[in-house]
């Protein structure tokens, strides 16, 4: 009786062993290949391949010395992307990450270690990448000096009111402005760094167009990350207010002289009209008319009435006056 108790024991154990031998020979969990940080403006998506099909990740990460977290959205995920933007808390911080490739949701594994892959060591503040900033240009009305307002951007981050940071809000004194400009009409070009991102360009050729591209600059960081996207390229206007110079003394009287013959024309033209209308008007004023009196045509068809009889004499009267 006792023996027959064991002999079936040991017949389940057995049967057990043998079950997830079985179960861990069918089951392989392919390990995530090239596992990225890709970064833009502090927002910190880790990424990776291949696409699961009959398996799933989970995604743990920690900062340097400190414990592992996993996040809501990246466990047992079929993605093969994680957004840990709001996770990383410490921009200043190192972090790195691990993707376990496990079972899928609801599926049952009696593996006590899955395949995992860890990432390369990431820092928001040292490697995420800056975007193209946006800027105005603004030439002084005296034209000796050009100022550039560029628009701190935005980044993904907030602060504890949920106000959205910018990127000055996070590097501060450690974020400068790189401008790049050279004439429109030349190549050769100039930078300026500046602390600040409002940028002036004091000793710049007056009334010449010029064309500039900024991008942030963080000198702290290593070579290949100090510089962001370049902006779209601006040009300020070319001095179009001092037309002497442009055109020349002699273009500008001779223009001048043009306007005034052709009104001299104009003015010729209707004084003629009218003085041959008034002769057709009434044929017997010709004669009084030729008296050639300025004053006499230009008030006659305001002191004549309608009455023609009225006209001839007080037309007459005023020719004798
Ligand atoms: C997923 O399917 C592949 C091929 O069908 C198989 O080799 C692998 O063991 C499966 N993995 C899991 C975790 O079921
Ligand atoms: C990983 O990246 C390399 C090069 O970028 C590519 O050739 C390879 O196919 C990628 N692996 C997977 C699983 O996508
Ligand atoms: C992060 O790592 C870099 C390079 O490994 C190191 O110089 C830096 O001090 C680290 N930062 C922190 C906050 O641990």
């Amino acid at each position: 009786m006792e023996c027959n108790r064991q002999m079936k024991f040991v017949m389940l154990e057995l049967a057990l062993v043998l079950f997830f031998m079985r179960s861990c020979a069918s089951e392989i969990f392919p390990k995530a290949q090239n596992v990225t940080w890709s970064s833009v403006n502090f927002k910190s998506i880790l990424t990776w391949s291949p696409k699961p099909t009959n398996y799933s990740y989970t995604v743990e990460f920690s900062e340097v010395g400190q414990d592992r977290k996993r996040t809501g959205h990246c466990i047992k995920t079929m993605e093969t992307e994680c957004d840990l933007t709001a996770e990383l808390q410490n921009p200043k911080a190192n972090y790195s990450a691990d993707i376990l490739s496990e079972p899928m949701q609801g599926v049952f594994s009696d593996l006590v270690e899955f395949p995992h892959v860890s990432s390369k060591k990431f820092s928001p503040y040292y490697d995420t990448a800056i975007g193209k900033p946006e800027f105005k240009i603004e030439v002084n009305s005296d034209k000796r000096k050009t100022t550039l307002y560029v628009t701190d951007i935005p980044t993904a981050l907030f602060n504890e009111d949920k106000k959205r940071l910018n990127i000055r809000d996070v590097f501060r004194d450690n974020l400068q402005y790189k401008v790049t400009y050279r004439k429109a009409k030349s190549t050769g070009k100039k930078e300026k760094i500046s602390k600040s991102s409002i940028i002036e360009l004091p000793d710049l050729d007056q009334g010449v167009s010029y064309c500039f591209y900024v991008q942030a600059f963080l000198s702290f960081r290593a070579l290949d990350k100090q510089h962001g996207e370049i902006s779209n390229i601006q040009c300020s206007p070319e001095d179009n207010t001092s037309i002497f110079e442009e055109y020349g003394m002699g273009v500008i009287v001779g223009a001048i002289l043009i306007i005034l013959a052709i009104t001299t024309i104009i003015i010729v033209i209707v004084m003629c009209c009218r003085r041959g209308k008034a002769a057709k008007n009434t044929g017997k004023e010709t004669l009084a008319l030729k008296g050639d009196d300025v004053m006499l045509k230009i008030y006659r068809p305001v002191d004549c009435g309608h009455d023609h009889t009225d006209i001839r004499r007080r037309c007459t009267s005023s020719e004798e006056v």
